[in-house]
């Protein structure tokens, strides 16, 4: 059976400047992702709470440390790594409703998507850099796929644009059983050179459902394949990595231009710890004190796992300091709301009229290794809007639906 995903059948205004500032910024958070990826300290600093509460994020961290020592020990250079960097932003008060809708206008008032072709083109310049023609991109998929459609385009994209390029897919299971390394360490799955590895499995502890698809991976990141993302990126991007980078003063360990550090400061703020320090337990106090202004996000990706406002102080209620240490404390946003219609498999016929507010996630790409970055391009964006009384925003979920910003001018 088919069911599409659920969408917005208007698109919802968006204020053109602050748009625009969130697609310039993406450049620079790329190349502080890339940083903090490269940082080892500042990761295993971070971290060490989180490993010892999250057994997924400790395996992912395993990962981390054994590849890290088998390439000091060869004094080989880390492969370059290609990544896909959401920024995540709600605006304060600026969404207001689209009253009369002329499709002539509207079109004109939509900015491009480059999503797909952004991020198509990003792997095939990693596919590029690695100069073996032979090769194919491998994409790690689930067993089953509910967004089918989603992927695959990125799959046709290349076939069409770039005809000479092979593309697999495979599951972890699959990489576990017809999977090796070759005497330069490619990655060589049935007989096929892997030069690039993209990830649309492999985030979730259900991905994993026995030690060969964790062998799977590490046999992924110890391959000079340009992985997206690899192994220090994937750890780069938890929740508790952001909480760290809200810290005041820290991103000047990463971002050296103060225009730019100003810039992204705001993307970090009001982030906090629940550690066993005092920083967390003064998080912790916060939270106890006026949990309607919090949300309690576990480290553990997966959605659906948040608590909100007066639950939190339950939550944290029953959990033992270690448990605490595994979610992070972010104050909420309260997006301003917009009407509209969703429509949404099973959904009520016709659509109601609903509140609904709205999330923009700007994709950006990147590719380059310790030393130096080689490719860094901002590419497409993605509305995610919700019902105003829903809490979780995930469109697979089924209570967010996809949408399209229609920028307006103030
Ligand atoms: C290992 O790396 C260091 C630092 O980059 C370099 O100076 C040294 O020559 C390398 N050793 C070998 C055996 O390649
Ligand atoms: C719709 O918008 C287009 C482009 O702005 C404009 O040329 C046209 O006159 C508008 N039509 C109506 C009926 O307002
Ligand atoms: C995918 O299928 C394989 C083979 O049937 C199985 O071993 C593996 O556990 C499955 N993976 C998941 C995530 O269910």
């Amino acid at each position: 059976m088919y069911l599409f995903a659920p969408f917005v059948l208007i698109p919802t205004a968006f204020p053109r400047q602050e748009f625009h500032k969130a697609v310039q910024l993406q450049t620079i958070l790329n190349e502080l992702m890339h940083w903090v990826a490269h940082d080892t300290d500042f990761l295993c600093e971070t971290l060490a709470s989180t490993i010892k509460s999250d057994e997924f994020t400790a395996n992912l961290y395993q990962i981390y440390e054994t590849v890290l020592s088998e390439n000091d020990q060869q004094n080989v250079t880390g492969p370059s790594a290609l990544s896909y960097v959401l920024q995540e932003l709600g605006y304060g008060d600026k969404l207001v409703n689209i009253k009369k809708l002329n499709l002539t206008a509207t079109l004109l008032q939509l900015p491009p998507n480059k999503a797909l072709s952004g991020l198509c083109d990003a792997m095939v310049e990693a596919w590029n850099l690695q100069a073996n023609r032979e090769a194919a991109i491998l994409f790690i998929v689930e067993n089953v796929t509910y967004n089918i459609c989603d992927q695959r385009f990125h799959e046709f994209y290349i076939r069409r644009e770039y005809p000479h390029v092979k593309v697999l897919r495979k599951t972890l299971t699959e990489v576990h059983s017809f999977g090796k390394l070759g005497p330069k360490k490619e990655l060589i799955v049935n007989d096929v050179v892997a030069s690039v590895v993209y990830f649309r499995a492999g985030y979730d502890p259900q991905h994993y459902p026995s030690q060969n698809e964790w062998d799977a991976r590490l046999l992924i990141e110890k391959s000079m394949a340009i992985k997206c993302p690899s192994i220090q990126y994937h750890l780069a991007g938890t929740k508790k990595v952001q909480q760290a980078l809200a810290k005041p003063g820290i991103l000047t360990r990463f971002i050296k231009e103060s225009t730019q550090i100003d810039a992204i400061t705001n993307i970090f703020t009001g982030i906090y710890s629940l550690d066993d320090n005092e920083e967390g337990r003064k998080g912790l106090e916060m939270a106890l004190k006026e949990p309607e202004r919090y949300v309690l996000k576990p480290q553990r990706e997966g959605g659906g796992n948040n608590i909100y406002g007066i639950d939190i102080v339950d939550a944290l209620n029953k959990m033992t300091v270690l448990e605490r240490s595994g979610y992070i404390l972010m104050e909420r946003i309260f997006p301003p709301i917009s009407k509209g219609y969703i429509l949404r498999p099973g959904g009520p016929s016709p659509p109601e009229l609903v509140n609904l507010i709205s999330e923009l996630g700007i994709f950006g790409a990147i590719i380059g290794d310790k030393t130096k970055i080689l490719y860094n391009k901002q590419c497409g964006h993605m509305l995610r809007t919700k019902l105003a009384t829903a809490n979780e925003g995930g469109v697979a979920a089924g209570l967010g639906a996809l949408d399209s910003p229609y920028l307006i001018d103030d």
